[in-house]
């Protein structure tokens, strides 16, 4: 699949753009559609786009009906949501409580929760609400950040097989940290309409490098096997990430 690669002077530039583009895309799908399922990510190159969705809507620079966005998350680390490491909870700071967004259309994992009951439970939500294709779910549109070891969303270099699986969901653990996350798998993730990258930072020249440049080593790393089966790729990129591309 050939990806759309965006690269920008600067982190800043590339979130606003980011912003724009999404007003821009939720406006135009939402014109024959009655809802979208979108799904967010951690890290912090990508808060720093929710706090530019943000401020759009403070400025009320473009508008959009929040109430036809479903938000789900790509992955979550166990914990509850008033930690700060806590995906739903950042975003909750930095965008839900300032945006006109129903509770009930806030579809967190609960990180609180043991981690197989928190995916299941979340596996069970998302296989409810979302249209399918071969059995597993549909998002319109899924951020992912990226890792310097080429781990996506909370699927790490040891857990590639998430790429063939058949489930919604999976529990994995952060190599480093040892903390348990909970994860869309790869397999759902191709699934999506659209899938959105955003990285930042000279911590991801060479991971960057490897797998736009197709270097054997990309095979490590997980972000390179996001491929949308039936949808769009995007990347997101400021000029340090992208420098060695
Ligand atoms: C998470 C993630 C993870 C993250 C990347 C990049 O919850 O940690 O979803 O995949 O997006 O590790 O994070 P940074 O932008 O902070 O480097």
């Amino acid at each position: 699949m050939k990806a759309d690669l965006r690269i920008f002077t600067t982190a800043e530039i590339m979130a606003d753009s980011l912003a724009e583009e999404f007003y821009r895309y939720v406006n135009e799908q939402l014109s024959d559609r009655l809802k979208l399922n979108i799904a967010l990510s951690g890290g912090s190159t990508p808060a720093l786009f929710l706090e530019k969705l943000s401020l759009f809507n403070q400025e009320r620079k473009s508008k959009i009906d929040w109430g036809k966005i479903n938000f789900y998350w790509g992955d979550e680390r166990c914990v509850p949501p008033s930690d700060r490491e806590s995906n739903y909870g950042e975003a909750k700071k930095i965008l839900l409580d300032f945006i006109d967004i129903p509770e009930k259309n806030i579809f967190r994992i609960e990180g609180e929760l043991p981690p197989e009951e928190a995916a299941n439970k979340y596996s069970d939500i998302i296989r409810e609400r979302l249209n399918k294709k071969n059995n597993l779910p549909v998002f319109d549109w899924i951020f992912l950040g990226i890792g310097s070891d080429g781990h996506t969303s909370s699927i790490f270099p040891d857990n590639k097989n998430l790429f063939k699986s058949e489930s919604i969901c999976a529990v994995t653990e952060n190599p480093e940290s040892k903390q348990k996350r909970v994860t869309l798998t790869g397999s759902t993730i191709n699934h999506a309409r659209r899938v959105t990258f955003i990285a930042s930072g000279q911590s991801k020249q060479e991971v960057l490098e490897a797998i736009h440049n197709k270097m054997p080593k990309s095979k490590n790393y997980p972000a390179s096997l996001v491929s949308p089966i039936y949808g769009k790729l995007d990347w997101y990129m400021d000029s340090d990430a992208a420098d060695l591309i």
